[in-house]
């Protein structure tokens, strides 16, 4: 970590603060309204969790963040720029320092691990063979899997590819950290080394953590702070306790683990939320 993980930072933003901010997000896709109005703010340092039912727009808010989606109104900001109106050249660079866990996690199946993990090291010009054998060793060794360098994907467990996809994410040694439902579709062994790597990744690196998810088991486990969506807004914003204590109906309903209106709705209809 050349000159420590505040080197890049401005020396004129705040020592702590957000570092992620979401002003009145909007975003519909044809008449789909999907994020209706979020204000959100990142701070700095923090293990923030995103929980919501299907469809609530989860992967949408992660994407907007990286200026893979542009919303229809409202300001994001990263260490206090816009980034929803950055043209791509410029995204560049803020994209490098944010790590980005998709939901479908998927490696590239022609590329073994270590060209994988490599993979942003070489995008984003770095060339000299040394130091990119030395991230992406010390990538795999964050994720445990040092070992695994010339595995190529097909014949990794989905646990596995999973840390892989990780490794890879933090391979440019990002000041955030996004993970899409990190946890789901592994059993709970799986899940919970997962979720001891996202713990464990925000004190070593000393990331900012976003963590999208209808996991709560992983929620709880790894968050300093809890958000809950709902019908493309912040329904709820707080401490693990004081959300495990809520009485709002749509929390206490998600806390329990019942199925919403609209889930019930979906069943009798026939169709799917995404996810
Ligand atoms: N690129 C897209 N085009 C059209 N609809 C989309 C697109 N991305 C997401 N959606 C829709 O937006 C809603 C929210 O999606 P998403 O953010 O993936 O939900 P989740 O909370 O499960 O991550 C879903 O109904 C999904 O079908
Ligand atoms: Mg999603």
């Amino acid at each position: 970590m050349d000159g420590g993980p505040h080197a890049r930072r401005d020396p004129g933003a705040p020592p702590s603060g957000a570092i992620v901010d979401l002003r009145g997000v909007k975003k519909a896709f044809g008449t789909l309204q999907v994020l209706r109005g979020v204000d959100l703010a990142f701070m700095r340092g923090q293990t923030t969790v995103v929980l919501g039912p299907s469809g609530t727009g989860k992967s949408v808010m992660l994407k907007l963040i990286v200026g893979l989606l542009r919303p229809d109104a409202g300001e994001i900001r990263f260490e206090g720029q816009r980034v929803d109106t950055l043209g791509e050249s410029s995204l560049g660079p803020i994209r490098r320092r944010i790590g980005y866990l998709f939901q479908q996690g998927a490696l590239f199946d022609s590329l073994d691990v270590f060209g994988n993990v490599a993979f942003p090291l070489r995008e984003a010009g770095i060339r000299n063979s040394d130091e990119i054998a030395s991230r992406v060793d010390r990538s795999l060794r964050l994720v445990g899997l040092s070992d695994l360098g010339a595995r190529m994907p097909s014949r990794l467990s989905g646990g596995q590819q999973k840390r892989i996809a990780l490794a890879r994410a933090i391979v440019l040694d990002p000041d955030v950290i996004l993970y899409d439902e990190p946890t789901t579709g592994l059993d709970p062994i799986r899940a919970d080394l997962i979720n001891e790597l996202i713990i464990r990744l925000q004190r070593t690196l000393d990331v900012t953590s976003i963590v999208v998810t209808h996991d709560l088991a992983s929620a709880f486990r790894v968050a300093d702070r809890m958000v809950m969506l709902h019908e493309g807004e912040v329904v709820l914003d707080a401490a693990p306790e004081e959300f495990r204590m809520s009485e709002h109906p749509v929390v206490a309903k998600f806390l329990r683990g019942e199925a919403s209106e609209e889930e019930l709705a979906q069943l009798d209809t026939g169709t799917t939320g995404n996810g």
